[in-house]
């Protein structure tokens, strides 16, 4: 079925973003507002009521057919930076670059409704990728990726959660205290963190190995916490790109480090997902903000 042949519950509105992306935004809602891109699949807002924008969008992101949204939660499938052996293309795998198809929109107690699949083309692998979104109380992200070949076939994924914080100096990262972790910046050998609570402090790139762990990212400033729960997930990627590596991208202006963390819900490397023929796995991240007391 195509985009425009959904039909739309009153809070749900297709429209034009920037450079005529289409984007679904989610409006009159109990839940709060959000903005959804079909570019991607990439929900780039959420703003719960009572509370600031839970979702850190780059205010130089690139709204292109060929480029990712800077910011949101980025889908990386089937793969994960460059793969496993670091050589494939593009960075992140293609669904972030893709325009997904809406299959349906509801309007449901438990808050708005959103699935889109990933048309498949040529050169893809054979797995069928469908992706919810409820905007509710909390907002909950479900990957569904299903083996549609005869042969069992192996992808790495990630909500790439880039989450809004006050000040990156002020906050703290909870949760993750004795878990083992693959520093991208450093050696090959996990190293187990020791700290109770990470303090990002320089650029920060964390593959946690094996961790079904809830993060809590507690921000004193804006008075919230936002905890990041999950199911299916093996790895959490937690990432700042600190200053030099921010100027180094186009899409992230330079002193924009400072109000982003991004945690990761992901199976990557090691915690790559293997799917028998026919058979399916799902990830699901939720998200929630909670006053802090
Ligand atoms: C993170 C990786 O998940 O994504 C980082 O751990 C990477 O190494 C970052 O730099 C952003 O990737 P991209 O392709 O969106 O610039």
């Amino acid at each position: 079925m195509a985009t425009t042949d959904v039909a739309l519950p009153h809070s749900v509105h297709l429209e034009s973003g920037p450079n005529g992306l289409a984007r679904l935004a989610v409006r009159d809602n109990r839940y709060g507002t959000a903005e959804i891109y079909l570019h991607g699949a990439q929900i780039t807002s959420w703003v719960p009521p009572e509370h600031a924008p839970v979702l850190w969008l780059s205010a130089a992101s690139v709204f292109a057919d060929d480029v990712a949204i800077r910011g949101g939660v980025p889908i990386c499938f089937p793969w994960f930076g460059g793969g496993p052996r670091g050589d494939q293309r593009p960075s992140h795998g293609y669904a972030r670059l893709r325009e997904w198809e809406l299959t349906r929109a509801a309007d449901t107690p438990d808050g708005v409704e959103i699935e889109l699949v990933l048309p498949h083309a040529a050169g893809d692998l054979p797995l069928a990728a469908t992706y919810r979104i409820t905007v509710g109380t909390s907002l909950v992200l479900s990957l569904e990726v299903r083996n549609t070949s005869g042969e069992p076939v192996a992808y790495e994924e990630a909500l790439h959660t880039y989450l809004a914080v006050s000040d990156i100096a002020a906050v703290g990262v909870e949760g993750l205290a004795g878990e083992a972790y693959l520093d991208r910046l450093g050696g090959p050998d996990p190293i187990v963190q020791e700290e109770q609570v990470v303090r990002v402090a320089d650029e920060l790139d964390r593959i946690y190995v094996g961790t079904p762990a809830t993060v809590v990212v507690d921000d004193p400033q804006l008075r919230r916490r936002l905890v990041v729960s999950k199911t299916g997930s093996q790895n959490t990627v937690v990432w700042n790109p600190w200053t030099e590596k921010a100027r180094a991208m186009a899409d992230f202006g330079d002193e924009e480090y400072r109000t982003m963390l991004c945690v990761e819900t992901a199976n990557v490397r090691t915690g790559a997902v293997v799917v028998g023929p026919g058979e399916s796995h799902t990830m699901t991240a939720t998200i929630a903000a909670q006053p802090r007391p």
